[in-house]
């Protein structure tokens, strides 16, 4: 008798959900059956790129053909000297989320203990779940991730890794250096803090602690998809000692990141007037927001990242509006975690588009005030 046993799968692939992290734009469009006019929900940057690695980017199409180069050699060295680190304390891959999945396959085996926040990055949960680690989760307390929660679920679940976004998303809020460096302190040797700073260039003064990269205890991550504006190119790096460099060394894939988004990101890199013009431009719309809001008696987190979170009160009322806005062609997102699903979060988008933003979103808000 032949058994059908059927496809091989692991017992993790069998065991997993078919869900994703993040359900893109795109996918919505073709459920919804329109294209967005306004895409103010992923905290891409809507200012674009630098002009400067736009033509390099345009010249270098040519070597398109050819692989990048597999140790992302220049970029390295590029960012070393710029954070005064050495080309083998950092790994450069296809974006914060590819680094997260390749530090979680490095620590995280069956039964793993891992720390996050609830409603933390999902991202990064996606990967723990894909190598069977097991999750504990910290409520944010008052919009923000609670440093000292972490700290002691970490030791009480004897965590090997802990997941802190600073500033975080959703919710746009932040820690101050002196805190954020007091939390890596107290995490015990043998255990290591994955610090997300997406959003670091935006971040306020004063919230981002010195890199330390003999610390084994704690991998930085940033990336070139926020204020660089060049989320569709892939590409991202984390900071850390050689010896967890050297880990995920072992397991990357070395060809992932394209050769354009190499050149790309190091040509930004050379550029920064960009960045600094593209986060003074995001300052001023977030302060546009900010005054939307007051305008309608809506309550507002103050944002350290290029989005900003109206407080709708309630998770029904958030969608609803969520809903409504997606039917005028307003791509937004909302967490879909208790408390922190009563606010909706809108990237700060362009001059023209925060005019469209301000008034679609009036003309819907006034039917809920
Ligand atoms: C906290 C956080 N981490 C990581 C990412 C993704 O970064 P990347 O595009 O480099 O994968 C995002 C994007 O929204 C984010 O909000």
């Amino acid at each position: 008798m032949v058994l059908n046993k059927g496809i091989p799968f692991t017992e993790i692939i069998k065991s997993l959900p078919s869900t994703a992290p993040f359900v893109g734009p795109e996918s919505l469009e073709r459920r919804l059956g329109k294209n967005f006019k306004l895409r103010l929900g992923a905290n891409e940057s809507n200012f674009g790129m630098s002009s400067k690695a736009f033509e390099a980017i345009q010249k270098g199409i040519q070597e398109a053909s050819w692989y990048g180069d597999p140790e992302n050699y220049e970029l390295r060295c590029c960012l070393a000297e710029i954070h005064n680190i050495t080309p083998d304390e950092i790994c450069v891959a296809g974006g914060i989320d590819d680094l997260l999945g390749l530090v979680v396959r490095v620590i995280v085996s069956k039964g793993t203990s891992v720390v996050t926040s609830l409603g933390g990055y999902p991202t990064f949960n996606y990967h723990v779940v894909g190598f069977s680690g097991r999750l504990s989760f910290v409520p944010y307390v008052e919009d923000r991730e609670n440093l000292e929660g972490l700290l002691e679920s970490a030791l009480e679940n004897d965590a090997s890794l802990i997941f802190f976004s600073n500033p975080d998303n959703p919710m746009g809020t932040w820690h101050n250096s002196v805190d954020v460096q007091g939390f890596i302190d107290s995490i015990p040797l043998g255990k290591l803090l994955i610090l997300d700073e997406a959003y670091y260039e935006f971040s306020p003064q004063g919230s981002v602690p010195p890199i330390n990269t003999k610390n084994e205890r704690v991998i930085r991550m940033r990336t070139f998809s926020k204020a660089h504006g060049m989320a569709g190119l892939r590409i991202g790096y984390a900071i850390a000692n050689k010896k967890i460099i050297s880990a995920l060394n072992k397991i990357r894939l070395h060809f992932a990141v394209s050769r354009i988004a190499q050149i790309g990101a190091l040509e930004s890199l050379k550029d920064p007037k960009h960045v600094k013009n593209v986060v003074q431009k995001v300052n001023q719309g977030k302060q546009e927001y900010y005054i939307l809001a007051k305008e309608l008696n809506l309550n507002y987190i103050s944002s350290g990242t290029n989005f900003v979170s109206f407080d709708l009160g309630t998770e029904e009322r958030a969608k609803e509006i969520l809903n409504k806005l997606q039917e005028q062609g307003v791509f937004v997102r909302m967490s879909t975690v208790p408390y922190l699903s009563r606010c909706i979060r809108i990237t700060v988008g362009t001059e023209s588009e925060r005019k469209i933003f301000s008034k679609v979103f009036k003309r819907i808000y006034s039917k809920f005030q």
